[in-house]
């Protein structure tokens, strides 16, 4: 078998998602064309084919869709090339890999420190290798508040000052109907702004906690509903905008953000309900509808995400992982 890399003239004249990796600097290795050689040949293709995946930009501002094996995720250099494109496009999306659980839990400890799901340990088999299963139905209210909780625009990890780097979505039975999950890219978001306005935000506190996300989900909370809520995620202050160590810049915002500090309650919450309108129209967002199999990885310091509303005996399950925070939220 032989391996045919597109040079930069022929690459330059591919679709425009193509022209793309080139551009990212993906573009030598990026399509793997089989034709007929020797056994050592053959050899160096394997090793070629380890690293190699096919890389299309899904919009021009958010995710990209990867063509890979769950060998060549793993191999050496792919979760780097991995965390280099969810940089740059905050959501990648791997149609139907079928990688295992194991595998699962491998690559979210190649792409950082694997953040164990104990807090959230639900007893089922897969929390063995640290691994959540998102599923309706569950009996225990913390757990059913947090699934309830997800149907809403949000950013994983608002409660630490080190939020979580990346989560890795795998769907074992994809919904009968509804149960898509939302994207919006942050990191775009802001940098479309007016300037007067990105300075504006700059100054801004933000007062997240669990009370912010309840309100949607419950209509009338009780005294005890408060109290359950307070023990596991109290009021913690952020600022507004946070500046990521490579220069960008994304908001504290969504259904855990409870109120703007040092403002009346209704003045504070029409800017954040502005700033999620802003964030979430079209042009920044991806909406993922889940196949079997499917892998997702997003970043979440730079997006808000949500699920779409499915009921419980809709079949949708979804096992995940989550990486560790490396960047503590800093003031812009
Ligand atoms: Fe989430």
């Amino acid at each position: 078998m032989a391996v045919r890399s597109f040079e930069r003239d022929s690459l330059s004249q591919r679709p425009f998602a193509l022209q793309w990796l080139w551009q990212a600097g993906y573009g030598a290795r990026t399509v793997v064309l089989r034709g007929q050689g020797s056994a050592q040949k053959e050899d160096e293709d394997k090793v070629i084919r380890r690293i190699d995946m096919i890389v299309e930009e899904i919009t021009p501002a958010i995710g990209a869709r990867i063509t890979a094996t769950t060998e060549q995720v793993l191999a050496d250099g792919g979760p780097e090339r991995i965390l280099e494109l969810l940089n740059a496009r905050g959501v990648l999306v791997f149609p139907q890999l079928f990688l295992s659980d194991e595998g699962l839990a491998a690559l979210a400890n190649r792409l950082g420190d694997m953040e164990a799901a104990t807090v959230t340990a639900d007893g089922s088999d897969v929390n063995r290798l640290g691994i959540y299963r998102i599923e309706r139905g569950k009996t225990d209210t913390n757990h059913a508040d947090y699934v309830a909780g997800n149907d809403y625009w949000h950013m994983d990890g608002t409660s630490y000052d080190v939020p979580g780097k990346a989560t890795l979505l795998k769907c074992e039975s994809p919904p009968k109907s509804g149960g898509e999950t939302d994207f919006a890219h942050l990191f775009a978001a802001f940098a479309a702004l007016p300037a007067s306005r990105q300075n504006e935000l700059k100054q801004l506190e933000v007062i997240h906690c669990m009370r912010g996300a309840m309100r949607y989900v419950y209509d009338a909370p009780t005294e005890a509903d408060y109290a359950r809520w307070d023990a596991v995620f109290p009021e913690t202050p952020h600022p507004l905008v946070w500046r990521m160590r490579d220069g960008r810049h994304t908001l504290l915002i969504g259904s855990t953000a409870y109120r703007l500090a040092h403002h009346e309650d209704d003045a504070g919450r029409a800017v954040l309900e502005e700033l999620l309108a802003w964030c979430t129209q079209p042009q920044f967002t991806y909406q993922h509808v889940w196949q079997q199999g499917d892998l997702v990885i997003f970043n979440n310091p730079g997006l808000l995400h949500r699920s779409r509303p499915y009921d419980e005996h809709s079949g949708r399950i979804l096992h995940r992982a989550t990486v560790k925070g490396a960047e503590p939220i800093v003031a812009a």
